[in-house]
């Protein structure tokens, strides 16, 4: 339809207009399609823009009457426009409401905050322990050298100990490096290094060539602790065991010595502990090794053993959080499953001594 063919006079052919508009106007479904509607029926290109132009050049006596008709025809149309535009419009920013919400119920997709090991968190709780007494801290190579792995703790060349011990020997021939098999090669370091009186524990990761079953891992921790003074005795040794237990344990543990054999201390003994909270009943458990520290590891360090003297002891510290936390296999603790490792949580146990 062009502009021209539309007359003002065209009392039908306006309201057919006038009829069309309104019908297009009503089916725009979009912002979009109305403003295609709006050009195509109200802007300057429509019949009834048209007709209005035409107006002017009427007699003046139709003039008023055309004017009227033609003016309300396209009152009505801007009026559906305008109408049909605020309803579209509504529509669209509810819409957007709903295709652009934020759940905020929705699971965050974050990685689960990891845990530590509480192996880890008992052998810092155990280094507190130590400090608080006034005892030193101090760690050594989990490579160790033969030396001070064996030699400078009195394991004779052809001792059977040495192999006692299933020692995991690190292939490179002449080496002499073993993957350390207790924490005790500390006590040699640290007394070659430092003049006595010395108070030292030490925590570290130690190997032997063990199968992985409940009791047993190839990898495993130990806590060492060495005291090495003037006057020491075997009772000072019984004092810091009893006292060590208990911090771990509760007030009822404590601790008995069974003779035993270590190249390394004199006499040697076997250490339990008394464990009150024993499935089955209070009772004495395992727990590691002891002595006085052997004349001959202080004559290896350049120590007088005619002038000091020194305790040693040295327990597995999987042991100790199988019995804090009620564990029974050990496997749970060495297989890296994270549902494991969060039940302990950073602050989880006691730290007080
Ligand atoms: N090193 C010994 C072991 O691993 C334990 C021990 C430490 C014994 C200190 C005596 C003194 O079995």
């Amino acid at each position: 339809m062009s502009d021209t063919t539309l007359s003002p006079l065209d009392e039908a052919g306006v309201a057919t207009a006038v009829d069309e508009a309104l019908a297009a106007i009503a089916n725009a479904g979009s912002l979009a399609e109305l403003k295609e509607v709006r050009l195509a029926h109200a802007a300057d290109a429509s019949p009834l823009a048209g007709a209005n132009r035409q107006i002017k050049n009427l007699e003046p006596s139709q003039k008023a009457q055309a004017g009227k008709r033609v003016g309300q025809a396209r009152g009505r149309v801007n009026k559906a426009i305008a109408e049909r535009e605020s309803t579209l419009q509504a529509e669209a920013a509810e819409r957007m409401l709903i295709e652009e919400t934020v759940d905020v119920t929705v699971k965050p997709n974050r990685f689960p905050a990891g845990a530590r090991h509480p192996i880890g968190l008992l052998m810092d709780d155990i280094a507190d322990f130590f400090s608080s007494m006034g005892w030193q801290i101090a760690e050594g190579p989990e490579i160790e050298h033969e030396w001070y792995n064996f030699d400078a703790l009195n394991f004779g060349p052809d001792h059977p100990a040495r192999q006692m011990q299933d020692t995991f020997f690190v292939d490179a021939p002449g080496s002499h490096l073993v993957m350390r098999t207790h924490t005790s090669p500390v006590q040699a370091r640290t007394l070659l290094n430092q003049a006595p009186p010395v108070y030292v524990a030490c925590p570290g990761k130690v190997f032997r060539s063990d199968q992985l079953d409940a009791t047993h891992a190839p990898v495993f921790h130990q806590v060492e602790g060495l005291a090495v003074d003037k006057g020491l005795t075997m009772a000072h040794l019984k004092g810091t065991l009893d006292h060590f237990a208990k911090w771990m344990f509760g007030e009822e543990a404590h601790t008995r010595l069974r003779p035993s054999y270590f190249p390394f201390t004199e006499p040697s003994a076997e250490l339990d502990l008394w464990f009150p909270a024993k499935k089955g009943g209070a009772g004495w458990i395992e727990w590691g090794g002891c002595g006085m520290v052997h004349p001959n590891v202080l004559r290896a360090c350049g120590i007088d053993p005619e002038v000091y003297t020194g305790f040693a002891f040295g327990m597995g510290i999987e042991r100790g959080v199988m019995l804090r936390h009620d564990i029974d296999d050990m496997r749970d603790m060495v297989e890296g499953d994270q549902r494991f490792t969060a039940q302990f949580g950073p602050t989880s146990h006691g730290r007080g001594v």
